[in-house]
């Protein structure tokens, strides 16, 4: 807390100047709310966290869940915003086209209604390093945009949209403070607790603290293995936890499991799970684990114990036992709901619903997980993802939905899957229905990030160099945009270019 005081003190300050913005304007022109995020998890979350906070303070206002703020959004939205009276906030998305709306609403239409509150990388902005450029966009922009790049915090790991929102909430009322949840919710979505142990830095740090402090979330360690896989088969296919020997054998890795004298089946003769095992069983798995790895991997049990044990988030507010106990869950829940085309209900739900849109969105998640394992399994069964020397890509044809394409991405990098090579990013693109345009998701392992790899950079230097009048970018692990399906094959050989002149400097 103490190191992030002096930053976190210029930011607060800036969250302070656009809530005054915001309560000076909609008390001036008695305008309603209009709030525009993005459909994920962080985004939903951002949404409702917006939602909770202007319920409570008697507002009215609308939220519309979009695939992406794109070039004809807000082209569209600034055609009529003069005779709507609304005042409009940006969460989640609006960094990476400030430029598109300070044309499109200020300079055009002469009109300053609104906010964004994004932790995208800004408009021509290529990494946290262009701090001159940085401080420009800062002076210039300050009055209507939060970006915690301004500020030295990273946007892609240390404050998500929904953390920025849950900042102005507070902001606006300190009884907002229970929305931490839904901001930890958010983060967790956009991959953001990657410290040791699955744990969260900088100022998502912050606002674990406003839960933890006021007993709405309460950390629990735990194995960093599927809580529903058969433990045997979650231990082996794990991408994060090497062990020579049984990584990849399901068999050995079950003997190993029996001589810990762990009876390994439940009752209906099925391997356990880990969700199935008691404490002390873990706590000998653990033991084993820890032992077994330093003996083959000649490190010290500490680097072991950082892959191995995570922390789990338990939001102490919801029933035991359901899928939004665990706040990654909850998280996965409004993935689910955004990516197929059900954000009201994802939104109705980080809001508070627990009947009808909570009910409801039980067969939802059950489609998107059948979506993605199908997706996943006609990948590797039909050979889809394709090399080039520096990228790889597939391209998803009628089986997997543009708006799944970028979830399917992730976990080809997080699953570490078969077919997929870790030392490349992965370029995953589905043609949008009724629209001659691939959706374009680029994914990248942090290994190869710490290398030098941004996606956000690549994305957009290949739009540039493919000649395409397209908005893209985001974080240098996960970055997307669109382009026309003509140029395809010119739009990712110039990728593979950009990934090697980011690689090998040429
Ligand atoms: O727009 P936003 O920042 O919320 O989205 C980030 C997206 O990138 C999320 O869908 C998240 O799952 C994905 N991501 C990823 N790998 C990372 C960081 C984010 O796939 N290391
Ligand atoms: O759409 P997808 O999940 O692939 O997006 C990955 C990241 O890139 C997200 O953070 C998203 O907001 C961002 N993005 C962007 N501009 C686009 C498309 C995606 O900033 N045109
Ligand atoms: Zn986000």
């Amino acid at each position: 807390m103490k190191k992030l005081t002096n930053k976190f003190e210029k930011f607060y300050k800036a969250i302070k100047i656009v809530r005054n913005k915001f309560i000076d304007s909609i008390q001036e022109n008695k305008s309603s709310i209009h709030i525009y995020t993005h459909l994920d998890a962080d985004g939903l979350s951002g949404g409702a966290i917006l939602g909770k906070a202007l319920i409570r303070e008697n507002l009215p206002f609308q939220i519309t869940v979009l695939k992406q703020l794109e070039k004809e959004t807000i082209s569209n939205i600034s055609k009529d915003v003069k005779s709507l009276n609304k005042f409009l906030i940006f969460t989640d998305f609006g960094s990476g086209q400030y430029l598109e709306l300070q044309n499109e609403l200020i300079l055009k239409e002469k009109f300053n209604s609104f906010i964004i509150l994004d932790h995208h990388l800004p408009q021509n902005i290529s990494t946290k390093e262009d701090t001159d450029l940085l401080k420009e966009i800062f002076n210039k922009t300050y009055q209507w945009h939060v970006n915690p790049y301004f500020y030295g915090f990273d946007g892609s790991s240390e404050v998500s949209g929904a953390g920025l929102s849950y900042f102005f909430a507070k902001c606006l009322n300190e009884n907002n403070i229970d929305l931490s949840c839904n901001a930890i919710i958010g983060a967790i979505g956009d991959i953001q607790n990657q410290g040791p142990n699955k744990s969260f830095f900088g100022l998502n740090s912050l606002i674990l603290d406003d839960a933890k402090n006021f007993g709405f979330i309460e950390i629990k360690s735990d194995l960093n293995f599927s809580s529903i896989k058969p433990l045997n088969e979650a231990i082996a296919y794990s991408k994060e936890i090497n062990l020579p020997g049984l990584t990849g054998d399901v068999n050995r890795t079950l003997i190993f499991l029996k001589t810990l004298g762990i009876l390994m089946e439940n009752s209906k003769g099925n391997i356990k799970a880990l969700n199935e095992l008691n404490n002390d069983e873990k706590q000998k798995i653990s033991s084993a684990i820890i032992e077994y790895g330093s003996l083959k991997l000649d490190i010290e049990p500490s680097k072991i114990i950082e892959k191995l044990i995570i922390n789990r988030f338990l939001l102490k507010n919801e029933a035991v036992g359901t899928d939004l106990y665990d706040a990654a869950e909850f998280s996965n829940l409004l993935n689910a709901c955004g990516r197929l085309n059900h954000a009201s209900l994802g939104i109705a739900i980080a809001m508070g619903d627990r009947k009808s849109s909570y009910q409801k969105s039980q067969e939802i998640l059950l489609n998107y997980k059948k979506t993605l394992f199908k997706s996943l399994i006609w990948l590797k069964d039909n050979n889809k993802i394709q090399q080039k020397e520096y990228i790889q890509y597939f391209l998803a044809e009628d089986i997997i939905p543009d708006t799944m394409v970028g979830t399917i991405a992730s976990m080809l990098v997080f699953e570490n899957s078969e077919g997929f090579d870790i030392s490349k990013p992965i370029f995953g693109l589905a043609k949008r229905e009724d629209e001659n345009v691939y959706k374009v998701s680029g994914r990248a392992h942090q290994m190869i990030v710490n290398k030098g790899v941004n996606l956000s950079k690549a994305i957009r230097e290949a739009c540039e160099q493919t000649g395409l009048d397209v908005l893209g970018g985001g974080h240098p692990p996960a970055a997307g945009t669109k382009i026309p399906v003509d140029k395809v094959e010119i739009y990712l050989e110039n990728c593979n270019l950009a990934i090697r002149k980011q690689l090998h400097g040429k």
